[in-house]
């Protein structure tokens, strides 16, 4: 049964349709709509700043460690409702259920590390240059944060900015995905249950155009004082344009092109398993999917059989049932990998399935689990044969990405100049280039964000901004760098011999 989904704005759902209706299906069953979502129009995002940015001064008056535990309670919450949530997931963003209990878990942990933050969030104590004078550093929150979300972490990737802009005292304007806007509303119900005050967090549903406009309302009234945004890096470069232009400095995680090394001294069984992990979990629509498999040659014919022969034989399919992966996040995403699959070249050799581009009686797959045509399912396809240059550094560097990578080698020499040489946020030794863990940093460069990262400490300098104090005590003015004391060294001391 279809919900009808309206967004929230100081606790009171935004009535009306200013911007129409667009449905979210189950990508694995058409037929079944998840949700019918009403659509906010870029004033209503507006408001909806507003809105965050009169309910912020008396939440960053709440103590900090009772907004830690408000982390805590959302924590418990999702965790006394992980099963549902995550199958809310899988049915409306296709996911696996293991891979969406996950997700849901990665939620869970978050909450964990921000409930502790909350008793610290520390600063420091400064020794002065003059006596009787104190330095000290706070960390105080940015104000109203607007955070843009994709959906193929419907839920997770969300709570890595939520959770710890609400603990650092921040409020926030949330706009999911509008294809994963049933999960998104399930998680700010959540939330909300944890008893945040009304206009603290808010859900806005919106088209990217609209919402755009919306931030740049937002910006110009001076209710916008951070942006998160979790996209394709042509809509993030626009976010940092816009953000620039206000001197905001936004929070972007944007896509990857991560590449996998396989050195003569790996492990073969291990480097075909985590690149089947890699390349075709969540059908390959991560952040941190692989993209480029750079392979010795020396190992390259018996690495790329094994692998194919996995690929060939691996479940696809109802994401309901044990698969390898479900379907496309949405048909968008079907069309555009569609589109990828033009710039294969003769000279290429395909490989890992029947037929390239839509599962479809016309293009079956053999052992697929359930009917093809309920949904949007794609053939896995491995491209080989592409040689650009020799050094795999520089190739999986090339395309000017860096979000994750991985290499796979028993030798800790390749280990050390692999991650000295690659431009990668996150680098995996023996492991895939997805399962970040929630507490360590995570970002990209290049063409992947702008160096921002979110998780654990690391995302404070987010959502915070340091406030230096100085407390002169002495009783007159100590003038800096003027009235400082010296001893007094002997510039003649030789050592006796
Ligand atoms: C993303 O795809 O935006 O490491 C996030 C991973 C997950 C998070 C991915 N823990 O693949």
């Amino acid at each position: 049964m279809a919900r009808t989904l309206v967004s929230v704005i100081g606790g009171r759902p935004a009535d009306g349709t200013p911007a129409g209706t667009v449905s979210s299906p189950n990508p694995s069953r058409l037929a079944d709509v998840v949700a019918e979502v009403t659509l906010a129009d870029a004033a209503t995002f507006a408001a909806a700043c507003a809105a965050a940015k009169r309910a912020q001064p008396s939440w960053a008056d709440v103590p900090a460690p009772v907004r830690g535990r408000a982390a805590g309670a959302i924590g418990a919450i999702v965790a006394a409702n992980k099963e549902s949530l995550a199958r809310l997931v899988t049915r409306e963003l296709g996911k696996p259920l293991p891979e969406a209990l996950g997700e849901v878990q990665e939620i869970i942990d978050t909450c964990d590390f921000f409930l502790g933050e909350g008793r610290r969030l520390y600063g420091q104590t400064v020794p002065s240059e003059m006596p009787d004078k104190q330095l000290f550093t706070f960390r105080v929150p940015v104000g109203a944060v607007a955070v843009l979300t994709a959906g193929n972490f419907p839920v997770a990737v969300p709570s890595w900015y939520l959770i710890p802009a609400l603990v650092a005292g921040n409020t926030v304007v949330w706009k999911p995905a509008e294809y994963a806007a049933a999960s998104a509303m399930a998680l700010f119900e959540m939330i909300q249950a944890a008893g945040l005050p009304d206009g603290v967090l808010n859900i806005v549903f919106a088209e990217g155009q609209e919402a755009f406009a919306g931030l740049e309302l937002g910006l110009q009234a001076g209710t916008i004082d951070k942006i998160g945004f979790t996209g394709s890096t042509a809509v993030g470069s626009l976010i940092g344009e816009l953000a620039g232009r206000h001197l905001q400095a936004p929070c972007l995680e944007l896509g990857g092109k991560n590449p996998m090394v396989v050195t003569p001294s790996a492990d073969i069984d291990l480097a075909v398993e985590g690149a089947l992990f890699s390349g075709f979990g969540t059908a390959g629509q991560r952040c941190t999917s692989l993209g480029t498999l750079i392979v010795h040659e020396s190992v390259h014919d018996e690495f790329l059989a094994r692998l194919a022969a996995t690929v060939s034989s691996a479940a696809i399919g109802d994401p309901a049932k044990d698969v390898l992966y479900g379907p496309m996040l949405a048909q968008k995403f079907a069309d555009r990998f569609e589109e990828f699959l033009g710039w294969i070249q003769p000279h290429h050799k395909v490989l890992g399935s029947s037929g390239t581009g839509r599962i479809s009686s016309a293009q079956p797959r053999a052992g697929f689990v359930g009917d093809p045509e309920d949904g949007i399912f794609c053939h896995p396809t491995i491209v080989d044969g592409l040689r650009p240059g020799d050094a795999p550094i520089e190739l999986a560097n090339a395309p000017g990405y860096g979000l994750s990578s991985c290499i796979y080698t028993s030798d800790p020499r390749e280990v050390f100049r692999f991650r000295r040489g690659i431009s990668a946020g996150m680098v995996s030794i023996n492991n895939s280039t997805s399962g970040a863990e929630a507490h360590l940093p995570f970002g990209g460069n290049g063409k992947s964000g702008n160096g921002s990262r979110q998780s654990g400490v690391w995302v404070l300098d987010q959502f915070t901004r340091w406030q230096a104090m100085n407390w002169d005590y002495s009783g007159h003015l100590q003038k800096a760098q003027m009235d400082v004391a010296e001893l007094t060294a002997d510039p003649d001391y030789k050592l006796a011999t």
